[in-house]
C-alpha cells in the first residue's frame, strides 16, 4: 500500500474524478475526506469506501467560500489529527463564446476552480508547514494549455491553475511540501458526457492514443504524485491526455 494511513482530501469527490482519485488512495491505505456540495452524495461515497474496508469521512463544502475551506480543514483535523494530502479537483464549467459570455459566467468558474483551490491550499498550509510534509495536486486541464473556443473562463481558471501551482510549489518545496497538477485531457465523466456523438469523434482524432480517457487513468497519476515515489517532483504539470498535447 502506497499511501498508508495518509490523510488525504480530494475535492469535488462526490463524482467523475475526484471520485475515482479518493477510491483509488483508500485502496492504497488512505483515510480519505469526501468532499461535495451534495451531503448525501459525499455521505453515499464516503460509506461505499467503509464498506470496501477504507476509511473515509464525509464533509459538505463549497471551495468557493474560505469559510467553508478552513471548516472542511477543521473538520478532518477534529477527526483524524493531521492532513498529508490535498487534491483540488472541484471544478464546473459555464461554457459560451466571450462575446455571450456573462460576467456570472466568468466569475462562477473563476470562483470555483480557481480561487476554491486558493482558499483549500491556503487552508492546509500550515498543517503541511507544521508536519514538514504534503503534497498538493491540483487538476488543471489541457484547455488551459492550449485554450478552447468557448472556454475563455474555463482555460482562464485553469492556466491561473499551473501559475498557482508553481509559486506554491517554489513557496513550500523548502518545508518537504510538493504542489504539482495533473492535466488531463478529455475524460469520460458527467463534465464531457454531454458532448455529442460528432464533436466527440472530432475530439477523438485529436488523440493520438485514439481513445478518451477514463477518470481511473487520472486517478493512478495522482495516486503516483501523492506517494513517496514522487518525493523528488515539485511544480511540475503532468498531462494525461493520450498525447494530445505534447510540450
Ligand atoms: N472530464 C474531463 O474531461 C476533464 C478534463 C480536464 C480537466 N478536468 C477537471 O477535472 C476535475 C473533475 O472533473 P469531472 O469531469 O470529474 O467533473 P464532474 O462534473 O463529474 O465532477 C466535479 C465535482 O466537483 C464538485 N464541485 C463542483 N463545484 C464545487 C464546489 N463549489 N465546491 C465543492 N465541490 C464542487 C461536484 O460536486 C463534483 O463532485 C475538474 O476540475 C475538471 O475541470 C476534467
Amino acid at each position: 500500500m502506497r499511501l498508508k494511513d495518509r490523510v488525504a482530501i480530494v475535492t469535488g469527490s462526490t463524482r467523475g474524478i475526484g471520485e475515482a482519485i479518493a477510491r483509488a488512495f483508500a485502496r492504497e491505505g488512505a483515510w480519505v475526506v469526501i468532499v461535495g456540495r451534495n451531503g448525501e452524495r459525499a455521505e453515499k461515497v464516503a460509506a461505499e469506501i467503509r464498506e470496501q474496508g477504507g476509511q473515509a469521512m464525509a464533509v459538505v463544502a463549497d471551495v468557493s467560500r474560505m469559510e467553508d475551506a478552513q471548516n472542511l480543514v477543521k473538520q478532518t483535523l477534529d477527526t483524524w489529527g493531521k492532513i498529508d494530502i490535498l487534491v483540488n479537483n472541484a471544478g464546473i464549467t459555464r461554457d459560451n463564446l466571450l462575446l455571450r459570455m456573462s460576467e456570472a459566467e466568468w466569475d462562477e468558474v473563476l470562483n470555483i476552480n480557481l480561487k476554491g483551490a486558493f482558499n483549500c491550499t491556503k487552508s492546509v498550509v500550515r498543517q503541511m508547514m507544521k508536519q514538514r510534509q504534503g503534497r498538493i495536486i491540483n487538476i488543471t486541464s489541457v484547455v488551459g494549455q492550449m485554450g478552447n473556443a468557448g472556454q475563455a473562463n474555463y482555460a482562464a481558471s485553469k492556466a491561473g491553475l499551473i501559475g498557482f501551482t508553481r509559486s506554491v510549489a517554489r513557496e513550500l518545496a523548502s518545508r518537504n511540501i510538493t504542489c504539482n497538477a495533473i492535466a488531463p485531457g478529455y475524460i469520460e465523466t458527467d463534465m464531457t458526457a454531454a458532448l455529442d456523438e460528432p464533436v466527440r469523434e472530432a475530439l477523438q482524432k485529436q488523440i493520438p492514443l485514439n481513445r478518451l480517457g477514463q477518470a481511473e487513468d487520472v486517478a493512478r497519476v495522482a495516486v503516483f504524485l501523492a506517494s513517496d515515489d514522487a518525493a523528488y517532483i515539485t511544480g511540475q504539470v503532468i498531462n494525461v491526455d493520450g498525447g494530445m498535447v505534447m510540450a
